[in-house]
C-alpha cells in the first residue's frame, strides 16, 4: 500500500495548499479543477506560496521547481485513475461531494484510497455513494488554513475504516510533515468541535455588549496567546463558511452552543463573508493588512 502518486480534487484555497505540501513532501501530484481557468487560479496561488518560501529561504530555488515539477493539473477525473490516493477538497456540497465519488469509484483502481477534506460533511454520508470494497478505504484528512503553514492533519475513520488503511492514511500525514490526530466520524471531528462554539460564543459576547470587536479579539490574542482574536479568525475562515458549519453542527446535535446567532446570520446575508468579500467584522477595503473594525451592534 505504498503511496507514491496523490490526486487532488479541487485547486482552491484548500486543494491548493494540498497539493503544494504533497509535492513539498515528494510526491507526484496531479490536481482536478472543472475549468481551466480555475485550475490557473489554484496554481498561481501555489507560485505565489512557494516563491514566498523561497524568499524566506525555507526552500531553495531548485526545490521550487522540482516542487513545481511534481504538481500538474487536469479538468478530466479518468487522469486520477492511478493515483494512490485521492483528497477531496471541492465545494461543501454533499450531492456534488457523493456524485463526484460515485464517477470516481468507477475509474480508480481497486487500491485507490478516498479521503475527504471535509470541515462538517460526514464522512459515513459520502461514503455510502461507493461501493463496498470502497467503502473500507474511505478516510477523512481535514486540514488547516493556510495549509502549507498548519502543522495538523486530522485523520477521521468511519465505523467501516480498514484498519490498515487508517495507519497508512496516519503515516501519510506524517510524511506530509504534519501532526495527526485520529478522530472518529462526529460532525467537526476535533478542531470545529472546540472552535466553532468559541468563535460563536465571541459573537455572542459582542452582541451583548460584552467588549468591542477589537478587545474581544486582542483580549484572546493577548490573554490567551492565541495568534488570531475570534473576529481576525472568523474573517479569515469566512463568515459564510463558519455559518455553513455551525448550521451543519446545530442540525447534527441540537444544541444551542452550535446554533449560529442572529448577528453572523445577517452578516452573511449582507454579503459581509470576511476578508474574501472586502468586509466582516473588519473592513480591509481601504488597507488589508490594517483593517478597521466595523459598527455591527
Ligand atoms: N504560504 C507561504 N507562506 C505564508 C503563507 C502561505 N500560504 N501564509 C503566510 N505565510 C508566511 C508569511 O509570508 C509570513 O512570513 P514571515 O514570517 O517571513 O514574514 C508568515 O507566514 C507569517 O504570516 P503573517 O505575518 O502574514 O501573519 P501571522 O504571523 O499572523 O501568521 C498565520 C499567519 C500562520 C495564518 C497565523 O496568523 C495563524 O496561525 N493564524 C491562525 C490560523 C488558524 O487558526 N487556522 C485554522 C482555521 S480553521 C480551519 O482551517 C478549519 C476549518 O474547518 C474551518
Amino acid at each position: 500500500m505504498e503511496i507514491k502518486k496523490v490526486g487532488v480534487l479541487g485547486c482552491g484555497l484548500m486543494g491548493s495548499g494540498i497539493a503544494q505540501t504533497a509535492a513539498t513532501a515528494g510526491f507526484d501530484v496531479i490536481v482536478r479543477e472543472v475549468s481551466g481557468e480555475l485550475c490557473d487560479r489554484g496554481f498561481a496561488g501555489i507560485d505565489k506560496s512557494l516563491a514566498r518560501f523561497a524568499e524566506k529561504g525555507t526552500i531553495t530555488t531548485e526545490q521550487q521547481t522540482e516542487i513545481r515539477g511534481r504538481l500538474r493539473g487536469t479538468t478530466s477525473l479518468e487522469d486520477l485513475a492511478d493515483c494512490d490516493i485521492i483528497i477531496e477538497a471541492i465545494i461543501e456540497n454533499l450531492d456534488t461531494k457523493r456524485d463526484t465519488y460515485k464517477q470516481l469509484d468507477a475509474v480508480c483502481k481497486p487500491e485507490t484510497i478516498f479521503a475527504s477534506n471535509t470541515s462538517s460533511i460526514s464522512i459515513t454520508e459520502m461514503m455510502t455513494s461507493t461501493s463496498a470494497e470502497r467503502q473500507k478505504r474511505f478516510i477523512g484528512l481535514h486540514f488547516f488554513n493556510p495549509v502549507p503553514l498548519m502543522k495538523l492533519v486530522e485523520v477521521v475513520r468511519t465505523i467501516l475504516t480498514d484498519e490498515s488503511v487508517y495507519e497508512r492514511a496516519v503515516e501519510f500525514g506524517k510524511q506530509l510533515g504534519k501532526v495527526p490526530v485520529r478522530a472518529g466520524d462526529k460532525t467537526g471531528f476535533i478542531v470545529n468541535r472546540l472552535l466553532v462554539p468559541y468563535m460563536l460564543d465571541a459573537i455572542r459576547a459582542l452582541e451583548e455588549g460584552v467588549g468591542s470587536i477589537v478587545d474581544i479579539d486582542n483580549a484572546m490574542k493577548l490573554g490567551c496567546g492565541y495568534p488570531m482574536g475570534p473576529f481576525t479568525l472568523g474573517d479569515f475562515v469566512g463568515l459564510d463558511t463558519t455559518y455553513y458549519i455551525a448550521e451543519i453542527m446545530f442540525n447534527e446535535f441540537r444544541e444551542k452552543r452550535f446554533a449560529p446567532p442572529p448577528l453572523l446570520k445577517r452578516m452573511v446575508l449582507a454579503g459581509l463573508y470576511g476578508r474574501k468579500s472586502g468586509r466582516g467584522f473588519y473592513d480591509y477595503t481601504a488597507d488589508p493588512k490594517n483593517p478597521t473594525p466595523m459598527k455591527l451592534v
